[in-house]
């Protein structure tokens, strides 16, 4: 499967792969020296039908430093399959990827975190209950999560931010199934439980990229106030829209950090 992709690469050898999230897809537009992939030209790569993210993989140079660049990522919520993504993550690995960046778009339930902000993910609870190794059978299975989240990327986009001067924010992602928003008694939950930013995505990510052995940093794009927070309805139409201002933001600070990523 990831020979088609492989030869696609035309000799580029990323080893740093980014997945954008809803309304996030400017980034990809962004990139020089590239090479665009649809995801149906790669046999086995799954495909997401959700509006407000792309289809395709974007191969190329960010402030001069190789990345491939997923735009749009497939969801549990789509066909309740929590390892949807476990044969992108894989092919990505078998072409030389040890590095994954996921971006997200998501509630803020912390009041001191502001819709428009950018949130480092700096640990998780995966509150869907679901877990994408449920029926894998090698003691591989068995995934330590202490540390998910690489402390040295983790550090490297914090100071990146401080360096151009773009606030940022380090917190806890709180994984609900979706696609039905929270109700404002599950974000008053969500909140008392250690919850920073709530979402739809992202975890089954990680924790299949650390089965995979690969490094990991996140980071949310805060589109809006958790339910019942404002009394405002909650809509996708709000998180597309919401999400390519703090996703500005995240691709100045990605731009800075991926040349001193190693
Ligand atoms: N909840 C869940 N997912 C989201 C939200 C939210 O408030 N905003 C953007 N994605």
């Amino acid at each position: 499967m990831s020979e088609v992709l492989h030869a696609k690469l035309e000799g580029r050898r990323p080893r740093i792969a980014l997945v954008l999230g809803s309304g996030l897809g400017a980034l990809a537009q962004e990139l020089t020296e590239a090479v665009r992939i649809p995801y149906g030209d790669v046999p086995g790569f799954p495909r997401s039908a959700v509006s407000g993210h792309g289809g395709e993989i974007v191969a190329g140079r960010l402030n001069g430093a190789e990345v491939l660049v997923l735009s749009g990522r497939v969801h549990y919520y789509e066909r309740g399959d929590a390892a949807a993504m476990r044969p992108a993550l894989e092919i990505l690995q078998a072409v030389g990827v040890d590095t994954l960046l996921l971006t997200n778009a998501a509630g803020s339930v912390n009041p001191a975190i502001e819709p428009g902000e950018v949130m480092l993910i700096e640990d998780h609870i995966a509150f869907s209950g679901m877990n994408p190794l449920i029926g894998e059978q090698s003691d591989r299975r068995f995934v330590g999560m202490t540390q998910a989240y690489d402390r040295t990327l983790h550090e490297q986009l914090a100071k990146s931010a401080e360096t151009i001067g773009v606030p940022i924010q380090s917190g806890v992602y709180m994984w609900f199934s979706g696609p039905s928003f929270e109700t404002p008694a599950e974000i008053r939950m969500a909140r008392r439980l250690g919850a920073d930013a709530v979402g739809m995505s992202t975890v089954p990510e990680v924790i299949l990229a650390r089965f995979l052995g690969m490094r990991v940093a996140a980071a949310s794009v805060i589109t809006n106030w958790g339910a019942g927070i404002t009394g405002a309805e909650l809509s996708h139409a709000e998180t597309k829209e919401v999400a390519p201002r703090g996703g500005a933001k995240l691709a100045r600070i990605l731009a800075h950090a991926l040349p001193l990523i190693h």
